[in-house]
Order: structure tokens, then C-alpha cells, then sequence
């Protein structure tokens, strides 16, 4: 059997023990999603949403990109953005980094990778905010930490400062947003950050007419 049947045959049989613990699981399920939560995560394999949550299908709508970013030129983040928070009317979003992260390794040296330079930047652009913390930690793999855990924050501010976050906030009071670690050497997910619905961010990035 070739690798890619196996993952055939396995859905398979997931698909078949479902039944057997919920017999209307997928009737259910077909016609209405109404998940709680946005998840904007890293597109790492270590790093599956749902399993790391101990949630079913149904429950967290998913977007993943390289080291998580929340990007504005990123006409697909933007499109699950405002389906999320428009149309599934989601509570909460959660941007979840994870230590050991690739896209933060790379964004710390000065090797060229060639297109994900341009992706890459945006986290360089991290590290040039928060210069002075990152210097003065010592060992390169708690900066590399600390770096994950602050761009995690950038991103979730990164979310404020859209015109979707902010008119959500005004009319209706949701989401909350978090920013959360997950750590793959102990399956471990650390709170990081949080702003709540209608925090005030700095008032160059707020819109009065929303
Ligand atoms: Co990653």
C-alpha cells in the first residue's frame, strides 16, 4: 500500500467509529458549522489545532500560514477573517505560535530563502520592535523563544488593528482575542497575550466611523 492510501484507508475507519460513538455525527454536522473559535495557527505538522485542543470537527473554524502571521495584504487571512467574525459570528480568535518554530529560525538569520524572504520580513519586522528585549537575552534559543511569544502578541495586535476586529467590537462586543505558545516538547499551550473585546489599542490604528 502506497502512503497516501493509508491515509485513505484510515479515514475510513475514522469515519466508521464516528458513527459508531454518534450515529447523527455527520447528519448533523453537514448543514451548520457554528464553531466558537478562529484559529490562526502555523501550518507546522506538529502542530494540528483540533487534536492539540481535544476539539471535535464543528468546533474550531482554521486558518494556518507559516509561523502564524497575521498579515494585511493577506487576501486569504482577510477572507477567513471576516467570514469568521461576519458570518459564523465567532467569540473567540486564537493566534497560537509554537516554540521551535521554522519561520522564526529562518527570520532570525540572514540567509536568503528565496520567496518566503518576503513573508519572513514580516517577522524581522517583530524583531525591530522589540530589538532591546530580544539583544539582551543571551542564549539563541530563548531568543528565539521570546521571539515566538512576541510575535504571537504583534499578531494579535496586528488583529486590532483591522476595520473587521474593530467594527465587530463596536456593534456586538466579541471576539476576544488570544495569543497562546504551544510547545512541542511537552504538548504544552502557554497563554501569552490577550486583549478583550474593545480594548482600546493605540489611537492612530482605531477607526471613528465604522
Ligand atoms: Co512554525
Amino acid at each position: 500500500m502506497r502512503s497516501y492510501e493509508k491515509l485513505l484507508e484510515a479515514n475510513k475507519a475514522w469515519a466508521n467509529s464516528q458513527v459508531d460513538k454518534d450515529p447523527h455525527f455527520f447528519t448533523r454536522l453537514k448543514d451548520l458549522q457554528q464553531p466558537e473559535f478562529l484559529w490562526i495557527g502555523c501550518s507546522d505538522s506538529r502542530v494540528p489545532a483540533n487534536e492539540i485542543t481535544g476539539t471535535q470537527p464543528g468546533e474550531i473554524f482554521v486558518h494556518r500560514n507559516v509561523a502564524n502571521m497575521v498579515v494585511h495584504t493577506d487576501l486569504n487571512l482577510l477572507a477567513v477573517l471576516q467570514y469568521s467574525v461576519e458570518i459564523l459570528q465567532v467569540k473567540h480568535i486564537i493566534v497560537c505560535g509554537h516554540y521551535g518554530c521554522g519561520g522564526i529560525n529562518a527570520a532570525l538569520t540572514n540567509h536568503s530563502f528565496g520567496i518566503i524572504n518576503k513573508w519572513l520580513r514580516n517577522i524581522k519586522d517583530v524583531h525591530r520592535i522589540h530589538r532591546e528585549e530580544i539583544d539582551s537575552i543571551k542564549d539563541p534559543r530563548d531568543q528565539a523563544d521570546r521571539l515566538t511569544e512576541l510575535n504571537v502578541q504583534e499578531q494579535v495586535m496586528n488583529l486590532a488593528k483591522t476595520s473587521i476586529i474593530q467594527k465587530a467590537w463596536k456593534h456586538e462586543n466579541r471576539p476576544d482575542l488570544h495569543g497562546w505558545v504551544y510547545g512541542l516538547d511537552n504538548g504544552i499551550i502557554k497563554p501569552v497575550f490577550e486583549l478583550s473585546s474593545r480594548t482600546h489599542i493605540d489611537p492612530i490604528y482605531e477607526f471613528d466611523d465604522l
